[in-house]
């Protein structure tokens, strides 16, 4: 047996190569902060930004340049609290869809961490003890629906509420966004991976001591067969596309959802796991540019056909 045979040079390698991640499937998240007046490094996520509400145009230019024009939104609002006001993200995204057209594809996060005094993705009890479901789904419908008529072409809702992308998808339906589409943290597991993200959204939970963590409603990573079903529920409830979240450490997830739903699986690299590879390449332990397309190519392998990074703006060339 000689397996070498097809390592030999590079013209075997690239014939036999199958797991090839495509530039044009990739998804850039994007932060805009309304306390901002001009972008500003992210100190926990190297090389990214957070844009404000004109930095951001520039930004979108340069990744356009770069063959990247799809992006997953995320707003830092000034405001936080009841009543929630979803102004400052819609204001952005009517502004950038004004612009750009169709020559960029938007999608907004749904969520409300960003939202509440407490950072939990959902409004919580009086005795701040849980998280209450239905309350929360219908603010987030509500909250969908603005998007849409902000310009969304697509809403990703990250709370993990159960129940949302049904009461999402007949709110938007019943306002006319037929065509506005789902893709659902279908798979998002309870994760230490979310940090920098949370430090760029000032959105860790602090509710004091009865719910420091998000444990009563993001996945355990102990239990593929919620995350199963959770993809299984949000496929019948009208999710688009389903996400698996973070990426790497769960791709056997990716990998089980291909083989029983035939919908688009979107695996996001996320915050932790992008910057685990910053600090290996800062440290000279490792090639940026080859980190990153090794990880991606695994979940391509795993079967992801979207990918969320950090880094997508370099997808094209690194890629080629
Ligand atoms: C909020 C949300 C989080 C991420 C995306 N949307 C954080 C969380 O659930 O605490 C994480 C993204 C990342 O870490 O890159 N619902």
């Amino acid at each position: 047996m000689n397996q070498r045979r097809l390592r030999a040079n590079r013209a075997i390698r690239e014939l036999t190569a199958t797991a090839i991640p495509d530039y044009r499937r990739f998804i850039q998240p994007v932060f805009v902060d309304e306390s901002l007046s001009e972008r500003a490094p992210l100190a926990t996520l190297s090389g990214v930004f957070s844009e404000s509400k004109n930095s951001i145009y520039a930004s979108i230019e340069a990744d356009l340049a770069n063959g990247i024009s799809k992006f997953l939104l995320f707003p830092v609002p000034l405001k936080r609290g009841e009543p929630f006001d979803f102004s400052f993200v819609t204001s952005v995204l009517s502004d950038l869809k004004r612009q750009f057209g169709d020559r960029i594809w938007i999608a907004a996060d749904v969520c409300l961490c960003a939202y509440t005094s407490h950072g939990h993705c959902g409004i919580l009890s009086n005795d701040g003890s849980r998280v209450l479901n239905a309350e929360s789904v219908s603010v987030l419908a509500q909250y969908a629906v603005e998007l849409a008529k902000a310009g969304a072409d697509c809403i990703a809702p990250s709370d993990m509420m159960d129940g949302r992308i049904g009461a999402i998808r007949r709110a938007l339906d019943e306002t006319g966004f037929d065509t506005v589409s789902i893709m659902s943290y279908a798979a998002k597991f309870q994760s230490q991976f979310y940090g920098p993200f949370r430090d760029a959204c000032h959105s860790s939970p602090n509710a004091g001591n009865v719910l420091k963590d998000r444990k009563t409603y993001q996945i355990s990573p102990a239990n593929p067969s919620d995350a199963l079903e959770s993809v299984r529920r949000d496929a019948a409830e009208g999710a688009d596309i389903v996400m698996v979240k973070p990426a790497t450490h769960f791709s056997d997830l990716i990998y089980r959802i291909k083989q029983e739903i035939d919908k688009p699986v979107a695996a996001y690299h996320v915050s932790g796991e992008y910057q685990s590879i910053e600090l290996l390449a800062q440290h000279g332990l490792a090639d940026r540019a080859s980190a990153h397309v090794e990880i991606w190519t695994s979940l391509t392998r795993a079967g992801a056909e979207i990918i969320i990074s950090y880094a997508a703006r370099n997808a094209r060339k690194w890629l080629e």
